[in-house]
């Protein structure tokens, strides 16, 4: 088969692909949502089973993904349709194109108001500081904020409006540059956060707390929102990592270079946690607080620490640049399907990102306003994140998977993956036909109850 090029030019190394990608995977996931979510399900048990649906799951499904798209080097929409008429199998791949897109709108719509705290934060430590503030007070600068749907409205605003900026102007100008300076400059951060927790927090209660596995305490709904959070650190079951393989040069590694994104994302996540723990229980805050854990640890860290006041600013603008570039992520799978029904680009990115714009209102509403609106239990946040995340994310990764184990044919596969049929291409081929797409499954049948029924478990 004559092999397509990609329509937008490639990435110029791989370097620069891998640090696209993991622009996209580290992100808020890893620093804001993967600690409030680990607290909330009481830590130890409930992130062993996160590390093992990123390598059992989420890794087999981000080379097919990155395959998949780098075999359409369309978007994924078209990605999805072209390949499976030319495996013989539908066109009507093509809908897991869609789901993806409107997962992403989901996601985007609460991403891009956690960006606007992000942004809140850096004005605080730009201006007052942290320094010398309790415990209550760093609470009290939390809920405040909360409390101001006026000042969160137009935070959003602005985040919306920097991503709807990027996306608008073609994500390979910019996006590389942004990415091969804010990946270093955040890690070495959070390097010297970590030993500031090991100082001066509890580590070795952060650390129990984290790795201390309690697995009869891992209940049904805990595992779900694992398995969520594995796709949702990695970026996914929607397209977005489809969309970054469509620029993929011909003889990168796609194994290997998957396996090095999934292995830096889970690693940030992990040391995020060991950062924050150890605060947590020094300072005797709730580890199962929710959505503010982070904007309320981790200023009371630079409160109490050396250069604190220099360093907190330069923390929250990097948090908000990963965030940022997981955003553009984001936006970029819907904008490029749109936009090849012959619409701009800029407009395209405008109208969808307006529309996403006021989707994130809900989640806004839902900390003030709307807080005592409740649907199954949850706040509208938390219906929006429980729907895109533990539920449609998973679902579109099991199609693609699916899809790249089943629909492509082993000719195909191999061809793309370059690495032959030996041992490595099995081990692939057998997570990405059985194991991926079996756990995916019996992980929704329990938390649906039905395993429980048929007396499984
Ligand atoms: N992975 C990002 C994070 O951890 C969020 C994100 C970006 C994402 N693109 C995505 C999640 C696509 C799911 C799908 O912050």
């Amino acid at each position: 088969m004559a092999k397509r090029t990609s329509l937008h030019g490639f990435w110029s190394s791989r370097l620069a692909f891998v640090l696209a990608v993991s622009g996209s995977a580290v992100g808020l996931g890893n620093i804001w949502r993967f600690p409030f979510v680990a607290g909330e399900n009481g830590g130890g048990a409930f992130v062993l089973f996160y590390v093992l649906c990123v390598f059992v799951i989420g890794l087999p499904i981000m080379i097919s993904e990155v395959m998949i798209g780098r075999r359409g080097r369309r978007n994924p929409i078209a990605t999805m349709r072209i390949v499976g008429e030319e495996e013989g199998s539908h066109s009507s791949w093509g809908l897991v194109g869609v789901m993806g897109i409107v997962s992403g709108f989901l996601i985007l719509s609460f991403y891009s108001v956690i960006g606007g705290w992000t942004i809140a934060y850096l004005g605080y430590s730009l201006t007052n500081g942290f320094s010398g503030l309790s415990a209550g007070e760093i609470h009290g600068l939390f809920s405040t904020l909360l409390a101001d749907p006026v000042k969160i409205v137009a935070l959003h605003t602005v985040f919306m409006a920097l991503t709807i900026l990027i996306v608008g102007r073609g994500v390979e100008r910019g996006l590389e540059t942004l990415v091969r300076f804010l990946m270093p400059a955040l890690i070495l951060l959070l390097g010297l956060l970590l030993s500031y927790s090991i100082l001066a927090g509890d580590f070795s209660g952060g650390v129990n707390f984290l790795f201390r596995a309690d697995f009869d305490a891992l209940t049904p709904e805990s595992m779900l929102t694992a398995m969520g959070q594995a796709f949702f650190t990695l970026s996914l079951g929607m397209g977005a990592i489809m969309a970054y393989g469509a620029y993929l040069p011909e003889g990168t590694s796609i194994s290997r270079t998957s396996f090095a994104v999934v292995l830096v994302d889970t690693i940030i996540a992990l040391v995020a946690g060991l950062i924050i723990f150890p605060i947590v229980l020094a300072n005797g805050l709730d580890p199962a607080q929710g959505p503010g854990l982070v904007f309320e640890t981790l200023p009371l860290a630079f409160s109490s620490m050396p250069m604190g006041g220099l360093l907190a600013p330069v923390f929250f603008a990097l948090l908000l640049f990963a965030a940022w570039t997981s955003a553009i992520g984001l936006l970029e799978p819907a904008a490029w399907s749109v936009e090849s029904h012959g619409r701009s680009r800029r407009s395209v990115a405008l109208v969808i990102g307006v529309v996403i714009w006021a989707l994130g209102l809900l989640t806004i509403f839902s900390f003030n306003l709307l807080a005592d609106v409740r649907i199954l239990g949850g706040s509208l946040f938390e219906n929006v994140d429980h729907l895109a995340s533990n539920v449609m994310l998973p679902l579109g990764g099991l199609l693609i998977t699916v899809f790249a184990g089943w629909v492509m044919c082993k000719n195909s596969s191999s061809e793309e993956l370059g690495i032959g049929t030996g041992p490595g291409y099995r081990t692939w081929r057998f997570l990405a036909r059985w194991v991926a797409p079996i756990s995916v499954l019996l992980v929704f049948l329990h938390a649906a109850g039905i395993l429980g029924i048929l007396g499984l478990v």
